[in-house]
């Protein structure tokens, strides 16, 4: 499916770099979406980047390590992966298949590796692999698939899943709901990153905080000031409520293929440049 994005000269100029990031690195640039409180917009934010990026022109894979399943189910035929038994990612974390093997083309630039239900038992078997931390890292370095990005769907927990997703990742990318408990989920997330970060993957950045779901109220504009003061959250986008970030969900398009007027579709097209922006100024930093 195609889009009629007019495709800036920032964009063509952000690809350019991007790619180039990801020739030097010899892999793909990996982004964990991840916070431990449900429903915050993990699986939303993920999609709509996806397709932002593949329409740009970047090789993007969704990859979904997320039991629940949420983005497998919107963008595949879940029914059939499960009545063929077909292998998923949750036979990658079992090792008794690879992730090239499962990572499937949706349309140009855009892949999935999917999951299922199955997963969630997984995750019990993996607390008895050697170096079960890193069982996604080692599959996403052996990935032949000519990549750009991977964007992980990770649960809403920090257990041993979103732990091989960070431990896999150049980034985390956190989208924070603007209710009461935002500020509480922050702190938990800042203490997972920093248990990771020194444990297993010191090179894990932070891309930023995304606030989603923000409403025209008192208290969604008093989360949002909160949030934007807190020195551990560096706020790089707010996302608007608006049913048509569901309904293009459910139309498997962005939100801005659905509809280019609809506010919170620009807000996500707006995060996916800042995104991109970022990553190639603090990558080129990095490499000096
Ligand atoms: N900006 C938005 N406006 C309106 N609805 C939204 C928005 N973002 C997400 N939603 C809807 O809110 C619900 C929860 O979002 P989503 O599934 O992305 O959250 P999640 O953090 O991935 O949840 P989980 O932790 O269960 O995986 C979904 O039905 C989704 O379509
Ligand atoms: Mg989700």
């Amino acid at each position: 499916m195609t889009t009629d994005l007019p495709i800036s000269e920032k964009i063509t100029a952000l690809v350019s770099k991007i790619k180039q990031l990801v020739e030097q690195k010899g892999s793909p640039i990996v982004i964990s979406v991840a916070n431990q409180k449900g429903g915050v917009g993990k699986s939303a934010t993920v999609d709509n980047l996806a397709e932002l990026f593949a329409s740009f022109g970047l090789a993007t894979d969704i990859l979904d390590i997320d039991a629940q399943s949420s983005i497998t189910n919107l963008k595949t035929d879940i029914k059939s992966i499960i009545d063929n038994n077909l292998p998923e990612m949750t036979d990658v974390m079992l090792e008794t298949e690879r992730l090239e093997n499962i990572t499937f083309k949706l349309k140009e630039n855009l892949y999935i590796s999917p999951t299922t239900l199955r997963l969630s038992d997984a995750e019990l078997n993996l607390v008895n692999a050697t170096l079960r931390e890193l069982i996604l890292k080692k599959n996403i370095e052996d990935l032949d698939t000519k990549l750009d990005i991977i964007l992980i769907d990770c649960p809403p927990s920090r257990g041993l899943l979103t732990v091989n997703a960070l431990s896999a990742s150049d980034y985390i990318l956190i989208p924070v709901q603007s209710e009461y408990q935002a500020l509480v989920s922050i702190e938990l997330i800042f203490s997972t990153i920093n248990n990771v970060k020194r444990s297993i993957n010191p090179q894990l950045k932070e891309l930023g905080y995304v606030i989603t779901m923000a409403t025209n109220t008192n208290h969604s504009d008093e989360i949002i000031e909160e949030v934007t003061a807190d020195p551990k959250a560096d706020v790089i986008g707010i996302i608007n409520r608006s049913i048509a970030v569901s309904d293009a969900g459910v139309a498997n398009m962005s939100a801005y293929e659905y509809d280019k007027t609809n506010k919170s579709a620009q807000q996500y097209f707006d995060l996916a440049i800042t995104i991109l922006d970022r990553i190639s100024s603090k990558e080129v930093e990095l490499h000096g």
